[in-house]
């Protein structure tokens, strides 16, 4: 749902010839005759972003949800304590430098963009215990060892809540956490703001709300209870809410 899926390969068959509107001359649907050898090719809106244009466009006076996003990692990490933490999504490492590492001492940083991870490596790479990945948090190989903290702020709304947020669960550590930061909806514009940073509306196609009463079922029905919510308003008429469920 949150990536678009392009056909490179088509086999479809010779015996049946395609009718003026795309049908077959039986009138089947044609793509039931499309081979199962159709390849597919994943592209992520978010390796077009440069990290110059998302972090320009989240720190507008307008947007404002940097340092807020910053903020509510300070929250969940002074809360849980953890010995090691995940970030899923990194970005440009936002929040990083709120990290104590005489209580944290490992800190996993994800991300799908190579180049924003190069970025957290040259602001943050003197952070004791630091590791990054680029991956794919829907993807079936993500995995690694588990962490006592598990942070997802503003990632669900654009990867889902599916394998992503399996994938997030599988890494918190038995008694860990996961701490979870989502837009709610408002009154004002939904999604992603309208700004002169136009590679950003490429992100518009595949943005979701996600609703925190949906997330609480869906995470206690995996054994994992709210413990601490935080809210923040945001310009504009949005707001983030934090959940950190154990
Ligand atoms: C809105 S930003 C996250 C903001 C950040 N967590 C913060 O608190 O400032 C979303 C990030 O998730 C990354 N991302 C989007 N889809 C992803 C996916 N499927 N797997 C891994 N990272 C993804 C993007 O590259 C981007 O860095």
């Amino acid at each position: 749902m949150n990536s678009r899926w392009e056909p490179i390969v088509q086999t479809v068959s010779p015996l049946c010839p395609v009718g003026p509107g795309g049908e077959r001359e039986d009138g089947a649907p044609i793509l039931s005759r499309i081979s199962a050898t159709y390849k597919l090719r994943m592209a992520n809106p978010w390796l077009g972003i440069p990290l110059e244009d998302y972090e320009g466009h989240m720190s507008l006076p307008d947007v404002g949800q940097l340092p807020v996003l910053a903020e509510l990692f300070r929250c969940a990490l002074e809360y849980c304590r953890p010995e090691s933490v995940a970030v899923l999504g990194i970005a440009g490492g936002n929040g990083l430098e709120h990290i104590d590492c005489s209580v944290t001492e490992r800190i996993v940083g994800v991300d799908i963009n190579p180049r924003y991870l190069d970025e957290v490596r040259r602001r943050f790479g003197a952070l004791a215990g630091l590791e990054l990945h680029c991956c794919d948090l829907t993807g079936r190989n993500f995995s690694f060892a588990p962490v006592a903290m598990v942070h997802a702020a503003l990632i669900f709304e654009h990867a889902g809540l599916g394998a992503a947020i399996e994938n997030a669960l599988a890494l918190v550590a038995p008694g860990g956490n996961l701490s979870i930061v989502l837009q709610l909806p408002g009154a004002a514009e939904q999604g992603v703001a309208s700004t002169r940073y136009a590679s950003m509306q490429s992100l518009k196609r595949d943005f979701v709300l996600i609703d925190r009463d949906k997330v609480r079922r869906l995470l206690g029905l995996k054994g994992f209870q709210l413990v601490r919510e935080e809210n923040r308003s945001l310009p504009a008429g949005k707001a983030f809410w934090l959940g950190v469920f154990a």
